[in-house]
């Protein structure tokens, strides 16, 4: 017999269905409880609300378990490359040797972005963030295809769709940090890869040759594919709630990116980055701030530690790490800040304060340090996040189309003012 849960209400009994995934998580289906008793749940954030069945990432907090439609994080992270990982996430599974070429001969067909763009980014005040740029021209790519924003695409325009947003959005990633450094732009090069394409348009000159280092190459690769998706995150249930509505893809991710921005969200890893720097500007002593982060009259508070559903670790943070540390001497830099990291990080692990707490290190500790390393600006950093998110928010966002789900429409508890008349202002006080 189905399992289910009883409900006792004013003393009638209602049968809560549970249901339970494949990875045996339950969940009470409360699909039915305002029809049938007029009530509805509140869960102020979602933290006990499931907003849907998905296919495409499990993880498991405490645990300390992540995968990529069954794939582990650390298998992935190793053995894969950032397309092959985003074919997995949109497509469901590992790409043929065929299919993975085709994949990225479409994405490198569809790199150049319609010259108009150009001018919108004069628009743009010089000093203007990044991801503001990124949101905004990423939207913009509805006005260039304005097909896509009908609710009846054809399998084949959705894919053309994915494949123009996975092309373009690196070319208007690295043209938001070439505008911001009053830099010419770099066109992308056919003859490139994915990553190396990237670290090109970012760090090419007109005057001075950029040597692509396959070592950068490979731990853009592995930073990316730790970011590519997170299930219900913040930023991807605003790409599930914008496309319920029948919303288009860019549009969608437009509103991700913005949800990203936050700096509860993506933008931690900048955060963090200005976190140490602040130590570091203050003499570096990690046990002053240690001591301020503890102190509850002291508003400091440690940038990259915790997380809302990691419990124990954040799987992420330990292959970040490494990686880290791999990149740093194999580029021979020796980064004071990945000192103040370190020092921040044991006391983290250490200290019955942070261990009570779960304050450990998270995904987005060590990754500052590596964008760093490879010469990305902090104000770069979250564009970075977006770069390596934006296969899952499309993978999540083709779920909820695929899946025809209803537009996203919570309810609420009202606690206004009850019913008044008006009062003309003549008589107001
Ligand atoms: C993410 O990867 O999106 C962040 O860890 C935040 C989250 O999952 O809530």
């Amino acid at each position: 017999m189905a399992e289910s849960a009883e409900l006792i209400l004013d003393g009638k009994s209602y049968t809560l269905p549970v249901v339970e995934g494949t990875e045996h998580e339950k969940a009470f289906d409360i699909g039915k409880l305002r029809d049938q008793t007029g009530y509805v749940t509140l869960d102020s954030g979602y933290k006990n609300t499931g907003a849907t069945k998905s296919a495409i990432t499990f993880l498991d907090g405490e645990e300390g378990i992540l995968r990529y439609r069954g794939y582990p994080i650390e298998q992935l992270a190793e053995k894969s490359s950032f397309l092959e990982v985003a074919y997995l996430l949109i497509y469901g599974a590992l790409p043929t040797q065929e299919q993975l070429e085709n994949f990225s001969h479409q994405i490198t067909k569809h790199t150049l972005v319609h010259e108009d763009v150009r001018k919108i980014f004069d628009g743009f005040p010089s000093a203007a963030h990044p991801m503001a740029i990124l949101s905004s021209l990423i939207c913009s790519l509805t006005a260039f295809y304005p097909e896509s924003v009908s609710p009846d695409l054809s399998k084949e325009e959705i894919d053309l769709n994915v494949i123009r947003l996975m092309a373009k959005m690196p070319t208007i990633a690295a043209w938001t940090y070439k505008n911001n450094m009053g830099h010419p732009l770099n066109y992308p090069r056919n003859d490139l890869d994915f990553c190396s394409n990237f670290l090109y348009m970012m760090f090419s000159f007109p005057t001075e040759k950029y040597d692509i280092d396959p070592r950068i190459v490979s731990a853009l690769n592995k930073l990316l594919i730790l970011h590519a998706d997170h299930e219900q995150n913040c930023s991807t249930s605003t790409v599930r709630l914008v496309g319920s509505a029948n919303a288009s893809l860019y549009g969608s991710v437009s509103a991700g990116i913005n949800a990203l921005w936050g700096p509860l969200h993506g933008g931690a890893n900048q955060e963090v980055l200005e976190m140490l720097q602040a130590i570091q500007a203050d003499g570096g002593d990690t046990s002053k701030f240690i001591a301020k982060a503890k102190d509850k009259n002291d508003s400091f508070r440690l940038m990259g530690f915790g997380h809302r559903v990691y419990k124990n670790f954040d799987p992420r943070a330990k292959i970040i790490k490494k990686a880290a540390d791999e990149v740093l001497a194999a580029l021979g830099i020796d980064d004071p800040l990945l000192k103040i990291a370190q020092e921040l990080e044991q006391a983290a692990l250490t200290d019955q304060y942070f261990v009570e707490r779960k304050l450990y290190p998270n995904v987005d500790f060590y990754s500052g340090i590596i964008y760093r390393a490879i010469g990305i600006p902090t104000e770069m950093f979250t564009v970075m996040f977006a770069l390596g998110r934006l296969p899952g928010w499309i993978a999540q966002w083709k779920e909820m189309r695929e899946n025809k789900e209803p537009i996203g429409r919570p309810r609420q508890i009202y606690t206004g003012e009850l019913e008044r008349d008006y009062v003309s202002i003549e008589n107001r006080k």
